[in-house]
């Protein structure tokens, strides 16, 4: 019984799949993306999951019984093709949610987002239900998905579990379209020595979550037994809240001459309509969800990452 990832070149999907890996064995992992990244992979099918019928022939051949599908057109991107980014958001998860109705697999988890909240949404402390009225194509499919999700739970039972992920900081692949990608942009600036420019205002707070964190917390709640799980459209899920200016001052304290300059874009538009802190306190009592990376430990973490894997010659003051 395999677990299935989609979108495992992704910046969640790379290292989800490390850790599935390692907990369950290489073989019992398999996964897809539109590309292929290593021609000797055995364990990777090349799909574009929109085709319904492709999608359908890997559940034909494998057993698979736990789906992750983390593929996605992400804010940003998805404002520059909005009639793509939808389809491509809502076909898939469509797609397998009707599979999962036959019974072809067990349980599905599909990441939501802070962008399915929106300009009327109260901002600091974000509770779990609150007005939602998003204004990017991003967040109008997250906000759709979750009501399918919660949807194909309680008209066929079918046992989907999902997070809203806040922004996901990590080294080890580049993310690509989101608004919040300027915070893993100011580290690779700060480890070659350049100055950056951020597209977002200094003073712009957003919930942020350092990726071994965001994958510990997809793990959970999968683990969790079904009965506790109380929320099946998605869970508010929290960590830290920063703004552009207090990430570049605790960047400083490795990299002291580190300089950013701010020329906020239409992406700081998307940003405003988003929250600056977000009550997660339903996933933390229904799945005991805690987070361990603060701002500092992030930062340390990031740094040391990168420059151990890809900036060998920078220096950081520890
Ligand atoms: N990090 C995502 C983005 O910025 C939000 O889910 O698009």
């Amino acid at each position: 019984m395999k677990k299935f990832i989609i979108g495992s070149n992704g910046q969640i999907g790379t290292e989800l799949r490390l850790l599935l890996e390692k907990r369950f064995g290489y073989e019992q992992v398999l996964a897809a993306d539109i590309v292929r990244n290593d021609e000797a992979d055995k364990r990777f099918v090349l799909l574009d999951a929109t085709d319904s019928d492709a999608l359908r022939a890997v559940f034909e051949r494998y057993r698979i019984d736990d789906v992750y599908l983390m593929a996605a057109i992400l804010s940003a991107r998805a404002e520059q093709m909005p009639r793509k980014a939808w389809h491509v958001n809502m076909s898939i998860l469509h797609n397998l949610l009707e599979l999962g109705r036959e019974g072809l697999f067990h349980k599905l988890f599909w990441p939501s987002s802070i962008a399915v909240f929106g300009p009327h949404t109260p901002k600091e402390n974000t509770p779990q239900f609150t007005v939602m009225d998003p204004d990017t194509v991003y967040g109008i499919s997250k906000l759709a998905g979750e009501r399918w999700m919660e949807y194909y739970y309680e008209k066929y039972g079918l046992d989907v579990r999902s997070v809203r992920y806040p922004g996901i900081i990590s080294w080890k692949t580049r993310p690509g379209g989101g608004t919040t990608d300027y915070a893993v942009e100011m580290f690779h600036y700060a480890l070659r020595r350049e100055p950056y420019t951020c597209y977002i205002a200094p003073d712009e707070r957003l919930p942020m979550m350092y990726i071994d964190d965001a994958i510990d917390a997809t793990v959970r709640l999968m683990d969790a037994p079904a009965a506790g799980i109380n929320i099946r459209s998605s869970y508010n899920l929290a960590a830290v809240s920063f703004t552009p200016r207090e990430l570049e001052a605790a960047i400083r304290r490795y990299v002291p001459d580190f300089q950013v300059d701010y020329v906020p874009d239409f992406r700081q538009d998307i940003a405003r309509t988003w929250p600056d802190s977000i009550d997660d306190s339903t996933a933390r009592r229904d799945w005991q969800w805690e987070h361990r990376y603060d701002l500092d430990a992030m930062v340390r973490a990031m740094l040391t990452g990168l420059q151990k894997n890809l900036y060998p010659e920078a220096e950081l003051s520890f």
